[in-house]
């Protein structure tokens, strides 16, 4: 499957785009309906072929599955025109050049690695949106004031090393090498991974672009959630991303009999998770973008007839701003100790990282707003509940995201996740227009 991206045929509109688009008497919005729709879903369904399981999508960072797709991204972004190469941390990154000297860089990313039983879209859908539009500006000869950074980040979701964002981190310069120290389950560590590979620190250090070379930064990603569904709109514009604060808790109690403990005398410790869970649920239901999620709970090596000695969970705590979810965290540990205390158990609590919300640069916003205008779509702005690759970039460069409606009730981290042809299309020509419109 590796090999040439789609090349239908140019349809014949194109050739009169390609026309119009060059002596801009036209925007690209209006003019190239259907031509990047069916692309990015292709491109997306072969990439779901890699996968860590049978029967579902999972491809966490630098498993096989996940190298061969670094690999077909790579070459998909040869085959678009693009000098493409796989970084040191497993980005697959491709350049479209500016004809201007000494030009700047504007990035178009997201990620490639997925959660366990994940959607095809979640985080690829950016990548090969940036791609089919660089591909076509290739093909049109069409160069811009800054080079065209197509980049597919490798690892976003924090699967394997619960740490978020070390693709997008390293190449923002914000790579924090102490995660190097980091094992996954299997207890291999994030370095000697590398090491495995070859790689060096210093070559992921080098991968950090300075803010001055940067023009900015563009996601198109799916909603992850409902908001554009329920509004009957396509496309979203994102004001902000949410803050996160994510924990690893054990609890240890004491295993024993199941049968012959009476339950005055039991230190359980899944029942002192369950407790924790609950003042999890009920904390963060306080606030109106807080929210809290226990994703993991583990009762390690448990079995029916004994007694939990030990239980282990994770706590994601969100906010729109950082001290409404500092506040909630801080209510949380409180709990979480108090809790431990009556139940006569201990507390082991990891915080395994904590990243500030960051709002979308206003001037990306209005570009990306005046370009859905054009697209003839009321331009709708919304926060984004998910973490992006692009918080990495706050503060680095001007960043902005465009959300595309998320089918099945806005459901993602899902295998049920969906968007469909046309608003694909739509978000593929919006970008296309962005770009042809910066300066
Ligand atoms: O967890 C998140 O918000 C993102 O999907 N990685
Ligand atoms: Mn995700
Ligand atoms: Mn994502």
């Amino acid at each position: 499957m590796h090999g040439g991206v789609f090349k239908p045929a140019l349809p014949r509109r194109a050739h009169k785009t390609n026309r119009m688009l060059k002596d801009k008497t036209h925007t690209a919005s209006d003019l190239l309906t259907g031509y990047f729709g069916v692309k990015v879903l292709d491109l997306a369904h072969i990439l779901a072929q890699w996968s860590e399981q049978p029967d579902k999508l999972t491809c966490t960072y630098f498993s096989p599955p996940h190298k061969a797709v670094a690999a077909q991204l790579r070459d998909w972004m040869q085959a678009a025109g693009l000098v493409a190469e796989i970084d040191a941390i497993g980005n697959a990154t491709g350049r479209y050049a500016s004809s201007r000297a000494g030009a700047k860089a504007l990035i178009v990313g997201s990620h490639y690695d997925t959660v366990a039983d994940a959607g095809r879209f979640d985080g690829r859908l950016g990548v090969l949106t940036g791609l089919v539009v660089a591909e076509y500006l290739h093909r049109i000869g069409a160069r811009l004031p800054f080079h065209l950074d197509v980049i597919g980040f490798a690892e976003e979701e924090g699967v394997r090393f619960s740490e978020p964002y070390l693709g997008s981190a390293a190449v923002a310069g914000r790579f924090d090498e102490r995660i190097l120290q980091r094992s996954d389950a299997d207890g291999v560590t994030l370095a000697s991974l590398l090491q495995h590979d070859g790689v060096d620190l210093a070559a992921i250090r080098a991968l950090a672009r300075r803010p001055e070379t940067l023009r900015g930064y563009i996601e198109i990603h799916i909603e992850q959630g409902p908001v554009l569904l329920h509004r009957g709109v396509p496309v979203g514009i994102v004001s902000a991303i949410v803050g996160t604060g994510r924990f690893q808790v054990a609890i240890h109690g004491a295993a024993g009999h199941a049968g012959t403990v009476p339950m005055a005398l039991r230190r359980d410790a899944a029942a002192a998770a369950a407790e924790i869970v609950l003042a999890v649920e009920q904390r963060c239901a306080k606030g109106s973008t807080l929210v809290g999620t226990v994703g993991q709970l583990v009762v390690p090596g448990g079995a029916i007839n004994v007694i939990p000695g030990t239980c282990q969970f994770s706590i994601d705590i969100r906010a729109g701003d950082d001290a409404t979810r500092d506040a909630a965290v801080a209510d949380v540990l409180v709990a979480i100790e108090q809790i431990a205390e009556s139940r006569g158990v201990k507390a082991e609590i990891i915080e395994i990282g904590r990243h500030g919300a960051v709002r979308c640069a206003p001037p990306m916003q209005s570009a990306i707003a005046a370009a859905v205008s054009r697209a003839g779509i009321e331009p709708f702005h919304l926060a984004s509940g998910a973490g992006h690759d692009a918080a990495m970039f706050a503060g680095v460069t001007d960043i902005g995201m465009l959300f595309v409606r998320c089918g099945n009730g806005g459901i993602s981290h899902s295998p049920l996740e969906t968007v469909t042809e046309s608003d694909v299309d739509l978000a593929a020509r919006i970008l296309l227009d962005v770009l042809l419109n910066l300066d």
